[in-house]
């Protein structure tokens, strides 16, 4: 069975994964900033400085790569856009050097990137893998980060590349911040509540990394998204339906959530209905197909 180092592995994603990897028999080490992770070995690395435990790669047969400052963490300064950008080019440029100067080659890398890639919109045009990416920061940022992967492919090491998009979690990540106002029966959409939500449960994105791990004849770009994205507006409803509460107030309006998050307010106003037919086509599964069957689960 084979040794997967997960760069990130402490967070929504890597958390997840690791579990799943391990009651499917591989073994599995975490990359990461801290020594904190305590359930799996930790190998320690800071990629603004520099450092490397080279014993990461000695270990890895091959390379999971969820690292990356949160983009929703912060209000979107100059400074903060940089760290969004440095945390995941840096980091991935880091790794590549190492994996340059060591003995050992991993057999694949797989990494997370966005749906963020083909820029917001208000539009219903569907998004596929090979369309041009978008102009907005989170669409330059993920061409950045998906172009500084492109250098493996001349290493000769199998890449994999999963767009994804907002993973459900109830515990973690986007749903609990939209299950709160729902929750206390003040639910409504987003400004004009017509932005695709290209969603994916948590359960699947996992899933689909395990999947690219098992399957050599994946070797591209993938969007990581459920087949039947849908608008705000539809997705805030059918979540007040689930939690049995009422949706009748009207919109957060647009400014309003300008006015609070600043450029930040892009990733909530616009959004983007991403395909998943490449994934499908590539023979992955999902367990969650629509929101219906996701949002059961809740209860
Ligand atoms: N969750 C989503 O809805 C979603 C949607 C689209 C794309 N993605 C992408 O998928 C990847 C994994 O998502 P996730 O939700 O699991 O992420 P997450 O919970 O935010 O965790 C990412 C991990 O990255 C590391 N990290 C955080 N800030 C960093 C920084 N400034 N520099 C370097 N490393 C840093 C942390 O690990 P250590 O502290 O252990 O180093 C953290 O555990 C991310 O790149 C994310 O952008 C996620």
């Amino acid at each position: 069975m084979k040794n997967i180092l997960i760069a990130g592995g402490t967070g929504l994603i890597g958390t997840a994964l690791c579990g799943l990897l391990t009651k499917k028999g591989y073994s599995v080490a975490v990359l990461s900033r801290s020594k904190k992770n305590l359930e799996y070995p930790v190998f320690q690395w800071d990629p603004l400085k520099g450092d490397f435990d080279d014993k990461a790669l000695d270990f890895a047969d091959g390379i999971i790569f969820l690292s990356g400052e949160n983009v929703g963490a912060k209000r979107w300064t100059n400074r903060q856009k940089q760290i969004i950008v440095e945390s995941r080019v840096q980091s991935i440029e880091l790794l590549i050097e190492k994996i340059k100067q060591s003995n050992k080659k991993p057999e694949f890398f797989i990494s997370a990137s966005a749906t963020g890639y083909y820029g917001g919109t208000l539009t219903d045009r569907i998004s596929l893998e090979n369309d041009v990416p978008g102009h907005d920061f989170l669409a330059k940022t993920t061409f950045n980060w998906e172009s500084s992967l492109l250098t493996l492919k001349s290493l000769d090491i199998r890449l994999v590349t999963l767009r994804t998009g907002v993973v459900l979690s109830p515990d973690e990540g986007a749903l609990p911040k939209m299950m709160l106002p729902v929750k206390l029966g003040v639910g409504s959409a987003l400004g004009s509540g017509k932005q695709y939500i290209p969603w994916i449960a948590l359960a699947d994105i996992v899933q689909m990394y395990l999947y690219a791990i098992e399957n050599p004849e994946l070797n591209s770009v993938y969007n990581a998204v459920a087949p039947n994205p849908v608008p705000n507006k539809q997705f805030m409803r059918l979540l007040a339906k689930y939690l049995d509460r009422p949706f009748f107030f009207p919109p957060v309006p647009s400014f309003l959530l300008k006015l609070l998050l600043g450029e930040m307010s892009e990733m909530v106003l616009k959004g983007n209905r991403v395909s998943s037919e490449k994934i499908q086509k590539a023979g992955f599964k999902f367990q969650y197909k629509t929101l219906e069957e996701y949002f059961k689960t809740l209860k």
